[in-house]
């Protein structure tokens, strides 16, 4: 059965990682991954995460499974991060939280949820998104379509194409938006366009779900849920998708969750008993440590606001270097202009690269970045910045 079996394509994202390990040029740079890299091109974990692990580390584990959906206290946990603990979709109970395997199975569970229920739905993505959304939704067993996100420049958002659009989505279809921190063009709508955006989508009652990966890489944890929050003040469907480890630097511990809020607390009871079974038939239920980890800095007042604050030194990196990113490449090609690097959040930017000149950086500077053109602010350093911006510019021309 095996032998005629010819090789699938590499990941985008992961390929590219692969690729960038094995390179030996020791000037490599590595733009393309979404994870956040410090001043030194390094990921070390945060303060807060080494405090909790010392802490977990003195107690003893009980090492039986954890239950399908998880550690209770981490669902609690995600719940107030995400909504804020004086929601009123908290206060009524109308919502309900499991422990996934970071935002990915987070999606599968949620994708595999809805086909157990209602078979077979169209999901609407953002053109571009997140290549994985596409392969998630497809693999378990639904249509995948899109609406229109930015404009022809690439760089900015095209409102009156994207509301067009999504006023033709028909009733009872299903769309992903990203919370914050759009991957991979780093464009977001203002308050205002959200407001139109969510007034949109439940006229023609859709499904909505939330993607959250880059939670306070905006502005703040506040900000950047602001709009989730405000989609949940009703009692319509939501799922929202989140993940801790750009935000807690916990990529390999698979920190995720997913929170569904609606009516009131039976459906969501209800409802929950489904997701649970889509976990099993997965991975049964998900491994302890990097709930726990996040579950301790959660629940500490003083880790908690360690937490914080190294999130918004994160933050703050990628801002400044989105300046001296914009700074440099308006020297160097004058003609351009790259003022959308300021006004993108989050990790990532479309560059307007196009593909041959992606691969150029790669072959000729050991530079890499994802076809897409999308760059990674976070892998950008004070040394590695003159670098990229002129091996950019050599390639732009
Ligand atoms: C990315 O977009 O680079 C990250 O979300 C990593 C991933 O899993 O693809």
């Amino acid at each position: 059965m095996f032998e005629s079996v010819q090789p699938a394509a590499p990941d985008p994202i992961f390929g590219l990682t692969k690729l960038f390990r094995a390179d030996s040029n020791p000037e490599k740079i590595n733009l393309a991954a979404g994870i956040y890299q410090d001043n030194f091109g390094k990921t070390p974990a945060l303060e807060c995460v080494q405090q909790a692990v010392r802490r977990i580390a003195d107690r003893a584990v009980d090492r039986q499974y954890l239950p399908i959906d998880g550690n209770s206290r981490y669902n609690e946990a995600i719940a107030e991060v995400l909504l804020g603990a004086d929601h009123p979709a908290i206060a009524d109970q109308r919502y309900c939280t499991i422990q996934t395997l970071g935002g990915t199975s987070a999606l599968k569970v949620a994708a595999d949820t809805i086909f157990s229920l209602f078979g077979k739905k169209k999901i609407w993505f953002s053109d571009p998104t997140w290549g994985n959304h596409l392969h998630i939704f497809g693999s378990a067993g639904h249509e995948t379509d899109s609406y229109p996100w930015i404009d022809q420049s690439r760089t900015a958002l095209d409102f009156d194409r994207l509301t067009e659009s999504l006023n033709q989505i028909p009733s009872g279809d299903v769309i992903v938006l990203h919370g914050c921190c759009h991957n991979p063009t780093g464009v977001d709508p203002t308050p205002e366009q959200w407001k139109t955006i969510k007034e949109i989508v439940q006229q023609r009652g859709l499904l909505t779900i939330f993607d959250i990966a880059y939670q306070g890489f905006a502005e703040s944890l506040e900000a950047d849920a602001s709009i989730i929050r405000q989609f949940c003040e009703s009692s319509d469907d939501l799922m929202i998708c989140n993940s801790f480890s750009k935000n807690f630097s916990l990529y390999n511990e698979r920190v995720g969750g997913l929170t569904i809020t609606s009516g009131n607390s039976q459906i969501c009871q209800n409802i929950l008993s489904h997701v649970k079974r889509s976990v099993r038939g997965n991975y049964s239920n998900p491994p302890h440590q990097g709930a726990a980890i996040v579950a301790e800095v959660l629940a500490d007042e003083q880790l908690k606001s360690l937490w914080v604050s190294e999130l918004e030194t994160m933050r703050s990196r990628i801002i400044e270097m989105r300046a001296a990113f914009y700074k440099r490449m308006s020297e160097l090609l004058p003609n351009a202009d790259f003022s959308f690097v300021i006004a993108q959040r989050g990790m990532f930017s479309f560059t307007g690269l196009n593909p041959d000149q992606v691969d150029r950086l790669r072959d000729q500077y050991s530079i890499y970045l994802l076809k897409s053109g999308r760059i990674n602010l976070a892998g950008l350093s004070n040394d590695n910045v003159e670098r990229v911006c002129k091996a950019i510019a050599s390639v732009a021309n």
